[in-house]
């Protein structure tokens, strides 16, 4: 079996390969899936987005600025999928309970512990609201 990260988008991490973390999360046709789960053909002709084509090292997303600046880092091996995830808020802005149910909702975090991560997600979420969301 071939993943995404075997096509070099190695942002797209692979963690238990059952659906259960949330390291592989990618927007397909703008929903947040756990790629471990779909096959090749299911996502023929659809638009993919990982956490590398949210932004640019020169213009990084809100989410991803605010993750490094915030502390919501350790290891990192969980950040890509964080932000597909936190990005599937962006419909609305998020509160901060809707982010801690809905923008960190199936994406285990081994090491940095979730309070940073929910802080990361409200600094981007504010810096959106005031510029638009995107
Ligand atoms: S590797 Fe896909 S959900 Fe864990
Ligand atoms: S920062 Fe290490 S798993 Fe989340």
């Amino acid at each position: 079996m071939r993943r995404l990260r075997d096509l070099g988008y190695t942002e797209v991490k692979c963690g238990c390969e059952k659906g259960d973390c949330g390291a592989c999360a990618v927007l397909l046709n703008g929903e947040a899936i756990n790629s471990c789960l779909v096959l090749a053909w299911q996502a023929d002709g659809a638009d993919i987005l990982t956490s590398s084509g949210t932004g640019t090292a020169e213009q990084p997303h809100p989410l991803q600025a605010a993750f490094a600046d915030t502390g919501a880092i350790q290891c990192g091996y969980c950040t890509p999928g964080l932000i597909i995830s936190a990005k599937r808020c962006w419909i609305a802005p998020p509160t901060r309970p809707s982010t801690r149910s809905r923008g960190v909702e199936g994406n285990l975090c081994r090491c940095t512990g979730y309070g940073h991560i929910v802080n990361a997600i409200q600094v981007a979420a504010e810096k959106l609201a005031a510029g638009g969301a995107r």
